[in-house]
């Protein structure tokens, strides 16, 4: 990470930074971010100009196909963080901290935060939870790792919370998200994701501490906002939250073109002769005589 600006160039961006993120809310400029979870994607979405690609444990549910993010391993989020790491070089990377990765003490969050730096090619981690995180998320950065936080809907909590609900819909759940908001500012983050939470209110938060927020789910007062990329594109098709734009429908896309394929090869209109390998009249009569 070498430089402080973020450049909307597509072509020899700089690196995008924790401190430029910073420098983005300070300008009023919105940060862009999605989800990917593969060398391509990452790619195509860092040449359009993303600000940070966060590996999202989403990836349990839209590409690996698990009812909830809690099935999802390190080592699942690893495999899938380098392939990231190898497509994108300008935007910040950011990997999502598995359930149970750092929950069970602060020296397996430190270890499990490193591995993402040292083996999955991030620049930042992120985990959920507000007070109940704050000392991981000091042990976390004073190893010298970026931690994102990320309150209001927590998937990993989805039992404790009785589903994928909005949060801080009562006054008290509010007063409560903004302190969680404080704590993690105050415990070092450098973001915050606001997932869920009535517009107003993380408007509200947003004016209230200093690190940039990104919301899913949240309203246009966010610093920045983060869609799952799936969703977006309309590769996932169990469900679509009410929140996500659909720019694409990939699904019905693959659908079209696998269809066509199978088509195309039941009446043997592929492979055509350009999708052919020739061989030399000469060798072929020496091949056969
Ligand atoms: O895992 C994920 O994709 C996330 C985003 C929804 C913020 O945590």
């Amino acid at each position: 990470m070498s430089t402080t600006t973020i450049s909307t160039s597509t072509s020899q961006r700089k690196k995008v930074t924790t401190l430029a993120f910073r420098q983005k809310k300070e300008r009023g400029e919105a940060i862009a971010m999605l989800t990917a979870y593969d060398y391509p994607t990452a790619m195509a979405m860092d040449r359009a100009g993303i600000d940070s690609i966060l590996v999202g444990d989403s990836l349990a549910m839209v590409a690996l196909g698990y009812e909830n993010t809690l099935p999802v391993t390190m080592d699942e989020m690893l495999h899938h963080a380098r392939a990231v790491s190898r497509g994108a070089k300008s935007a910040l990377l950011v990997g999502d901290m598995p359930f149970m990765s750092y929950q069970i003490s602060t020296e397996e969050a430190v270890r499990n935060a490193g591995r993402f730096l040292q083996q999955g090619g991030m620049d930042a981690v992120k985990l959920e939870g507000g007070r109940e995180r704050a000392d991981a998320v000091r042990a976390i950065i004073s190893a010298g790792i970026p931690v994102m936080g990320h309150i209001g809907l927590t998937p990993q909590s989805v039992h404790q919370l009785g589903g994928f609900r909005a949060q801080g819909k009562t006054a008290a759940a509010a007063k409560r998200l903004l302190e969680d908001a404080k704590i993690l500012e105050d415990a070092g983050a450098f973001s915050l994701v606001l997932e869920s939470v009535p517009a107003r209110l993380a408007e509200f938060i947003s004016k209230q501490i200093s690190i940039p927020t990104i919301g899913i789910g949240a309203g246009a007062g966010c610093d920045g906002q983060v869609l799952v990329t799936n969703d977006l594109l309309g590769l996932f098709d169990r469900f679509t939250p009410k929140f996500v734009k659909q720019y694409a429908n990939f699904h019905a896309e693959m659908n079209k073109a696998f269809a066509e394929y199978i088509d195309d090869v039941e009446t043997k209109k592929f492979p055509a002769v350009e999708h052919t390998v020739e061989m030399s009249d000469d060798e072929w009569n020496e091949f056969v005589k």
